[in-house]
């Protein structure tokens, strides 16, 4: 692994803009969701809330998770549909965005994943949700500088995208002008990087092809829909998003007084939290890559900001680098929740060994963050780039900040974990190599 480390220079600008807001809890009076507006305050009557007041009025209050994807992911006027929230200018920011060292590491994980599973002639890197990006084109330098290594391997790259908006800003980033766009096909985009490689764009992982894959998603997870229950004296019940009786154009939790579907089937029975927060839409998608993985080969790493089934209320807003009461003017803010990573297990480990959580700071001190920094700051004298590189550092390593909020978890074919004397019958015993980045730095590679 050190060996690869060495091998890869500076080329990109880091990013400037390492403003990082955490979150706040909130609280819930009564069944209603507190926020930081006052009730007063006559929010601005975006066409989204004009979209969900309409329907709250046909049908009746919605769930968290309906609430969440019409916002984020309505084909009209979904936020992320329609914008480029990230950086310096959009309403936050993430760690690709933050260093160029952070997806140099992950590209060296898909390799080390890769050279694990026998470096197999076809290698496609997935990505669910690119952003602009920025982690994309910072793997793909490192596989350029890296071919060597990659030993003719075929590698394609296919990104998981919802969004018109992103996907274009993702292939100018990665193509320039080498792409086009296919109308009505699962395959909306293609294109080509500057190294050569074949790249496409689909909107659902069931459409890329199946095959060996590494597959990321960082910060995805956590843009998924979630449903919120609350447990009560009659039981646990959903929280719902209804019209607030008294402002008008305001948007307020309910707690439904009987059960739902989602309240009977979601809720595991040993539940010790008097609030809990499921995303079954991740549950799937887990599930779909550890399937994957277990036919195909391949790996997946996951990586947002979470918890192991111990947080309760975690659903908020994003605006402008700010929190953000998740109900205010729907459609002009990121809503997220922290990923339940405990939940994710359940739903793959039937498939496939998963590994972690553990947090960011421990997985990129693994990855050797600490000898890549040094590495750039060697061959960089200018002043203000060094300064960027330490403090993007700082900002993704330091506990207070990235360091422990963010945590990575994998998913790995069984057989990568096999012990050395599986299969008896086999004439040579195979040793599995450790899986970088959830174990510390070896010389091996
Ligand atoms: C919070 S952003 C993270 C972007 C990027 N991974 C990063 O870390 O900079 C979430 C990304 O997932 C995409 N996305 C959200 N929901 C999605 C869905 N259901 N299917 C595919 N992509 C989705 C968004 O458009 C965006 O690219």
């Amino acid at each position: 692994m050190r060996a690869l480390l060495k091998l890869y220079s500076l080329s990109r600008a880091p990013a400037c803009l390492l403003k990082y807001t955490s979150s706040a809890q909130w609280i819930l009076q009564q069944g209603r969701g507190c926020s930081s507006a006052s009730p007063e305050k006559q929010t601005p009557k975006t066409s989204m809330l004009r979209h969900l007041t309409s329907k709250i009025k046909a049908t009746g209050p919605i769930s968290v998770a309906e609430y969440m994807r019409e916002v984020l992911t309505n084909p009209v006027s979904g936020y992320y549909v329609k914008n480029d929230m990230l950086g310096a200018d959009g309403d936050f920011i993430t760690s690709p965005e933050i260093c160029q060292i952070f997806g140099e590491l992950l590209g060296i994980w898909c390799i080390s994943e890769w050279m694990a599973a026998g470096k197999p002639k076809a290698f496609q890197l997935v990505e669910l949700g690119p952003g602009r990006g920025s982690l994309a084109s910072d793997i793909l330098r490192v596989f350029s500088q890296l071919k060597g290594a990659l030993g003719g391997a075929e590698v394609s790259v296919h990104l998981v995208e919802v969004s018109p908006k992103l996907s274009q800003v993702q292939a100018q980033c990665l193509t320039g002008d080498q792409n086009q766009v296919h109308e009505d096909q699962s395959v909306y985009r293609t294109g080509t990087s500057a190294s050569g490689l074949p790249i496409s764009w689909y909107h659902r992982i069931d459409d890329v092809p199946r095959g060996f894959s590494i597959y990321l998603a960082h910060e995805f997870f956590d843009a998924l829909p979630i449903h919120k229950f609350q447990k009560t004296e009659k039981g646990w019940r959903e929280l719902m998003v209804d019209i607030d009786s008294v402002v008008p154009d305001k948007l307020r939790f309910v707690v439904l007084p009987t059960p739902t579907l989602a309240s009977a089937t979601l809720i595991q029975p040993d539940e010790k939290r008097q609030h809990v927060e499921v995303c079954p839409e991740g549950g799937v998608i887990v599930q779909q890559l550890a399937n994957r993985i277990a036919e195909h080969g391949g790996a997946a790493l996951i990586a947002d900001y979470g918890h192991d089934g111990t947080k309760t209320d975690t659903f908020r807003g994003f605006r402008g680098h700010q929190l953000h009461d998740a109900l205010e003017a729907p459609g002009t803010a990121d809503l997220t929740a922290d990923v339940d990573f405990s939940y994710l297990r359940r739903m793959a480990e039937d498939q496939v060994a998963c590994v972690g959580p553990i947090t960011q700071r421990n997985f990129l001190k693994n990855m050797g963050i600490d000898t890549r920094l040094q590495v750039l700051l060697r061959s960089c004298a200018d002043p203000s780039t060094r300064t960027q590189l330490i403090r993007g550092y700082d900002m993704l390593t330091n506990p207070q900040k990235m360091g422990e909020r963010f945590l990575f978890f994998g998913l790995l074919a069984r057989r990568r974990l096999a012990p050395p004397d599986e299969g008896g019958d086999l004439k040579k015993k195979r040793v599995p190599l450790p899986v970088a980045g959830f174990s510390e730095l070896g010389n091996g590679l």
